[in-house]
């Protein structure tokens, strides 16, 4: 095998991933090479999401609404994928069915290993609950708690509140300031920063967001970006954005589009 691509990997493997990411990058790098990524105990290449041939229709007035047709989606244990597509194309939809909101009328979500429709209501509950971070353009505080117990709020409701792991979010977060603030006392970007901390304060296996920069000019949108992909960097978290911006998606792993009810890769590096 040739040793440029040897020393590749070695780079890649200094600069840019956490050995928990290592073994995932074998899928981008292109067949022929794989072997070179052969995983390294204890870490795995898991599959975390896979969306096959999903369909949902809602009823209107006008008759069934057909969103999603047939969509496909697969992501990494750790990996970020862009979702893109126009206003009305489905994108809260497709986030809304991954995070056990809503069931599909055709095709299967598999999270883990386990498939969304299969589970019962206790361990549907256990999913959204436990595993699923949630992060929205408005930010969805809630207005009545003060920023410590809004970043703490999942977390307790999960039974996964963990003092040091909140003690680190919110330095890195740069939210230590703030804790004994109300969220309308905060500018759009704090506010941003502590729904992000709230969503992972609980480690979820995959963070669902729907244009959570969609409220932010463009130098706060960078600003909790990288706050949000440098937390990401250090965990197996998978995170799946919706995003309008195209500077925004070109930061996470993979884009993909969705156009006329399935997605379409766009590419990834
Ligand atoms: N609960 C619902 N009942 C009826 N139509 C809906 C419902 N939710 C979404 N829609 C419609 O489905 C389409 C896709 O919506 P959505 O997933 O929110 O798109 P996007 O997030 O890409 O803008 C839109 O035409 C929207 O009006
Ligand atoms: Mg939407």
């Amino acid at each position: 095998m040739a040793s440029d691509v040897q020393a590749r990997v070695a780079a890649i493997r200094r600069n840019f991933f956490s050995l928990r990411k290592i073994n995932c990058l074998a899928s981008y790098i292109g067949s022929g090479q794989t072997v070179i990524l052969q995983p390294i105990p204890p870490f795995r290449c898991v599959s975390m999401l896979q969306v096959q041939g999903v369909f949902k229709s809602y009823a209107t007035a006008q008759g069934p609404l057909a969103v999603l047709r047939g969509a496909d989606l697969q992501l990494d244990q750790g990996g970020s994928l862009a979702l893109m597509g126009e206003s009305g194309s489905g994108k809260s939809t497709l986030l809304h069915l991954v995070a056990g909101l809503d069931s599909v009328d055709k095709g299967s979500i598999e999270v883990a290993g386990q498939r969304l429709d299969q589970m019962n209501e206790a361990q549907l509950a256990n999913w959204r609950r436990t595993e699923i971070g949630l992060v929205f353009q408005q930010f969805n505080l809630i207005g009545s708690l003060k920023v410590e117990d809004n970043l703490a709020f999942q977390a307790r409701l999960a039974g996964r509140y963990q003092p040091e792991w909140q003690a680190e979010l919110t330095e890195r977060l740069g939210l230590g300031a703030l804790l004994k603030r109300y969220p309308e006392q905060l500018s759009g970007g704090q506010q941003q920063r502590v729904a992000i901390g709230r969503a992972l304060a609980s480690r979820p296996a995959l963070l669902l967001a729907d244009e959570p920069t969609g409220n932010l000019d463009e130098a706060t949108s960078d600003e909790v970006l990288q706050l949000l992909l440098d937390l990401l960097a250090d965990s197996t978290t998978s995170l799946l954005m919706v995003t309008h911006s195209p500077r925004v998606a070109a930061r996470l792993q993979r884009q993909a589009v969705l156009h006329l009810g399935r997605l379409v890769s766009e590419g990834g590096r």
